[in-house]
């Protein structure tokens, strides 16, 4: 299980994440959606403490962090609680001087010290999950967007995390190519990986999350099942911010 308790996250007098409380079932998908600047990526980054919550609790499995404004969280305590999760980044950052399998192998051998051919098999093992197995010795730069990222998510998934966090993993694709990635997202949901996505993509959000949570002003606004959320939402930020996202786009949500 992960637990967000009270979650605060100021920069400098600005709060940007305000009091988020939230619990997401292993083995879900979770859709962060909401406005440009509500704190989706912010959210994302306090869970793998790329930023540090100002306040509130973090439980991630077995591992417990309590923040507060009067005491610094140790390097250890972030370590463990960052290796129970996987970052994808809408911009991929794959390593520009490693092939893909190098790429994916990265993490297990430098920072999991695993001997280079059990990660060369477990590495095969991924970039064959995210239909990736033709293209294992090719640079980055040789590869499309889509290709980039499903090496990415294969990346992320190598330490097997206890959940994947995305960022716009769709958004600087084009809709083809985004259409692999979703592929690829929608199978990993399948096998039970615990997924929280931050994206603007509602075809996305209601093809593969189980829970969406509506994130606006660094609050959840409104949550419930993608259904709800796009078609009947309750509160009227959702409905102004889902009649402005369907008016720009053509998917059927
Ligand atoms: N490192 C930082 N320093 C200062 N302010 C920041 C920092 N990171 C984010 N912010 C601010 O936090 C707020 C939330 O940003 P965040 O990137 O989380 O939004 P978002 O919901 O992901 O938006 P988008 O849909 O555009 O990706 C914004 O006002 C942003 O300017
Ligand atoms: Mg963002």
């Amino acid at each position: 299980m992960i637990e967000l308790t009270h979650i605060e996250k100021r920069f400098g007098d600005n709060v940007v994440l305000k009091d988020i409380s939230v619990t997401i079932a292993e083995r879900t998908v979770t859709a962060l959606v909401g406005p440009s600047g509500g704190g989706k990526s912010t959210l994302l980054r306090c869970i793998n403490l790329l930023e540090v919550p100002t306040a509130g609790t973090i439980r991630l499995g077995e591992e417990k962090i309590v923040f507060s404004p009067d005491k610094k969280t140790g390097w250890t305590e972030i370590q463990r609680l960052r290796r129970q999760t996987g970052m994808v980044f809408q911009n991929f950052q794959l390593f520009p001087h490693q092939t893909a399998i190098e790429n994916v192998m990265e993490g297990l051998v430098t920072v999991l010290k695993w001997p280079k051919e059990k990660a060369r098999a477990r590495a095969l093992e991924l970039l064959e999950k995210v239909g990736m197995a033709h293209k294992t010795d090719a640079w980055p730069a040789t590869l499309s967007g889509g290709q980039q990222q499903r090496v990415a998510i294969a990346r992320a998934l190598a330490p097997s995390p206890r959940v994947l966090l995305c960022d716009e993993p769709t958004s600087a694709l084009d809709p083809e190519l985004a259409e692999e990635v979703v592929d690829v997202l929608n199978r990993l949901a399948g096998e039970g990986t615990t997924m929280i996505m931050a994206t603007h993509d509602l075809r996305l959000a209601s093809k593969v999350a189980d829970q969406v949570l509506f994130l606006d002003g660094g609050l959840i606004v409104e949550s419930g099942a993608p259904k709800n959320i796009f078609q009947t939402p309750e509160r009227d930020r959702t409905k102004k911010f889902i009649s402005s996202l369907s008016a720009g786009n053509s998917y059927d949500i």
